[in-house]
């Protein structure tokens, strides 16, 4: 791991969670344990990405064309990843108003549920894997904050969280910087990218992301009927 992750001010949990390998029933039981304390835990390093992740999509609404599903109503957003419900919140006060949340940890869906702002949280939902048919192009904005994170999911689940996003739709992605340094998410992204799965529309590097480390954004529209 990168000297950025080996930063004195990460905590315990932080430092742990990073070294589970993507293994989802370890991830999920991590979570579990965690979901009461992970506010104040990341609230004390700093945690710019929530409103990272909401000025990245404002800039790609500004990007899209304004036929667009996420330019021409008030879109709703599918928060993929939502944990306890930090993303949403930023989405919130900027003037998201219809937000769903989907995690794998149903500690911290329901963490999320209790904020009162989505309009609808479950847990128990794996993004690494195919979404189910209800999931499936389900929103004109995908966002999906701190889960491209050492430990969590391998780079090939881009394509799974491309697949939640109506075509035409948005879809907004933290990338930790370590993350990026030690996968393939590069090749990953320019797969879809060059295949035409994807367009994207912003990318901001070394932005701010916890106190230990920065991230890039990037923020993609998916393209046509059946991505295309
Ligand atoms: C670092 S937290 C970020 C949560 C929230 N987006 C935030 O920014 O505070 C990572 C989240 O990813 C979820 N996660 C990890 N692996 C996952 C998977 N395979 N499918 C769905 N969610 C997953 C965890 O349960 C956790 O809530």
């Amino acid at each position: 791991m990168g000297d950025v992750d080996d930063h004195e001010d990460m905590t315990e949990s932080m430092r742990e969670v990073m070294s589970l390998d993507g293994d989802v029933d370890k991830l999920a039981t991590y979570y579990a344990r965690w979901a009461d304390e992970y506010d104040d835990d990341v609230a004390s390093h700093g945690y710019g990405l929530p409103e990272m992740m909401v000025q990245t999509l404002q800039r790609a609404i500004g990007e899209v064309r304004p036929d667009s599903p996420a330019y021409t109503r008030s879109p709703n957003v599918l928060d993929a990843g939502c944990g306890t419900g930090l993303v949403g919140a930023a989405l919130h006060a900027a003037g998201w108003s219809t937000i769903d949340g989907v995690d794998l940890s149903h500690e911290m869906a329901d963490n999320a549920a209790v904020r009162g702002i989505y309009r609808s949280v479950r847990g128990g939902v794996d993004l690494t894997v195919p979404p189910t048919d209800d999931l499936r192009h389900s929103a004109p904005i995908v966002t999906v904050g701190g889960v491209f994170t050492v430990g969590h999911v391998p780079p090939e689940a881009l394509e799974q969280m491309a697949e939640l996003v109506e075509p035409g739709g948005i879809l907004v992605v933290s990338t930790r910087r370590a993350y990026h340094e030690e996968t393939d998410f590069h090749a990953a992204r320019e797969r879809l990218e060059s295949s035409g799965r994807l367009h994207q529309l912003v990318h901001l590097p070394d932005a701010p992301y916890t106190m230990d480390s920065t991230g890039d954004y990037w923020a993609w529209q998916t393209m046509g009927s059946g991505l295309t």
